[in-house]
C-alpha cells in the first residue's frame, strides 16, 4: 500500500528499461522512440525501410543504447526474431509500442481485395501477434507496457481507406482484450489514437488542400498535430504513472474526436 507522501516525478522515469517500437526509424515512432530514451529507456527499432542513421544519432546522443531488426512485421518468422533479438541484445522487454502502419486509398467500389489484406495483416495481425508474443515474456518478468497505435479512424470513418478504419477499429478490441487477459500478471494495454499528424502515412491526404482545411476546421485546437505532441503521453503510458490505467485510448487530436 502506498501513502500520498511516496508520490515523486521519479514515476515518469524509464531508466533500466528496454522498449521495443515498431516503424520508430522515421515519422511519429521516432518522437516515441527519442521521448522514451530521454526518459532513460534503451531501445529496440523493429524496422522494414533503410534510413536508421538520423534516429540512431538521436538517442545514442542521449547516451542510451538503440538496436535495428530489418524486416517485415507481415511475417510472423519476423515477430518471433523480433523477441529473439531483443533478448539477445538486452536481456529483457518492457515496454511495447505497435506504432508501425501503412494505408491504401482508393475509391471504395475499387478497393482491391489484396490491399485490404495487407493493410489489415500491418496495421492489425502484426499487432495482435507481436504483442501476444512479447506477453509471454512480460509475464515471466512480472510486468510490462503495452501500448497500441490506434488512430481517429479507430473511431470514426472516412471514404477510400476501409482497410485502416477497419483495422483501427480493431487495434481498440485488442487493447481491450490484452487488458483484460493480462492485468492479472501486471502488464498494462493502453493506446494512443493520434488525430491527424503530417508523416509519410498521410503525404497523398495532406497535400490535398481542400481536406488540409476541412480537417483542420475541425479540430478544435485549430492545427494538425506535431510529432512532439505525442512524446509526452508515450512516456506517460509506458511509465509507472499510468500503473492503474489498463484498457483505455488517450486520443492525442487536439479535440477532433470530440467534435460534430
Ligand atoms: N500521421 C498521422 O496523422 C497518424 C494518425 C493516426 C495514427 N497514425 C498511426 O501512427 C503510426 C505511425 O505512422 P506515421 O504517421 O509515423 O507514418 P510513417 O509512414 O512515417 O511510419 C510508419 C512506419 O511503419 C513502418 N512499416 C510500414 N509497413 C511495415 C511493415 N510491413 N513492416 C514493418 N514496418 C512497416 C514504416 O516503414 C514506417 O517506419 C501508424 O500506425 C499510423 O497508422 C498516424
Amino acid at each position: 500500500m502506498k501513502k500520498i507522501q511516496d508520490f515523486s516525478m521519479d514515476i515518469f522515469s524509464l531508466e533500466g528499461k528496454v522498449a521495443i517500437i515498431t516503424g520508430a526509424n522515421q515519422g511519429l515512432g521516432m518522437g516515441y522512440a527519442y521521448a522514451l530514451a530521454k526518459a532513460g529507456a534503451d531501445i529496440f527499432i523493429p524496422h522494414l525501410t533503410d534510413n536508421i542513421s538520423e534516429v540512431k544519432e538521436m538517442i545514442e546522443g542521449l547516451g542510451r543504447r538503440v538496436e535495428f531488426l530489418q524486416g517485415d512485421l507481415a511475417e510472423k518468422k519476423h515477430l518471433d526474431e523480433i523477441v529473439e533479438k531483443c533478448l539477445e541484445k538486452f536481456g529483457r522487454i518492457d515496454i511495447l509500442i505497435n506504432n508501425a502502419g501503412t494505408n491504401y486509398f482508393c475509391d471504395f467500389l475499387d478497393f482491391p481485395d489484396a490491399e485490404f489484406d495487407r493493410v489489415i495483416k500491418i496495421n492489425m495481425n502484426a499487432v495482435y501477434y507481436l504483442s501476444h508474443r512479447v506477453a509471454k515474456v512480460m509475464v515471466k518478468q512480472k510486468a510490462g507496457k503495452i501500448i497500441n497505435i490506434a488512430s481517429a479512424l479507430s473511431f470514426t470513418a472516412d471514404k477510400m481507406c476501409p482497410s485502416y478504419v477497419a483495422a483501427k477499429h480493431a487495434v481498440v478490441g485488442i487493447t481491450r482484450t490484452f487488458a483484460n487477459e493480462l492485468g492479472q500478471y501486471n502488464i498494462q494495454t493502453n493506446a494512443i489514437a493520434p488525430g491527424f499528424f503530417q508523416t509519410d502515412v498521410n503525404i497523398a491526404i495532406s497535400s490535398d488542400q481542400e481536406f488540409y482545411e476541412k480537417i483542420t476546421n475541425r479540430i478544435p485546437l485549430g492545427r494538425w498535430g506535431q510529432v512532439y505532441d505525442l512524446m509526452g503521453t508515450a512516456v506517460f503510458l509506458a511509465s509507472s504513472a499510468s500503473d492503474y490505467i489498463n484498457g483505455w485510448v488517450i486520443n492525442v487530436d487536439g479535440g477532433f474526436t470530440t467534435t460534430l
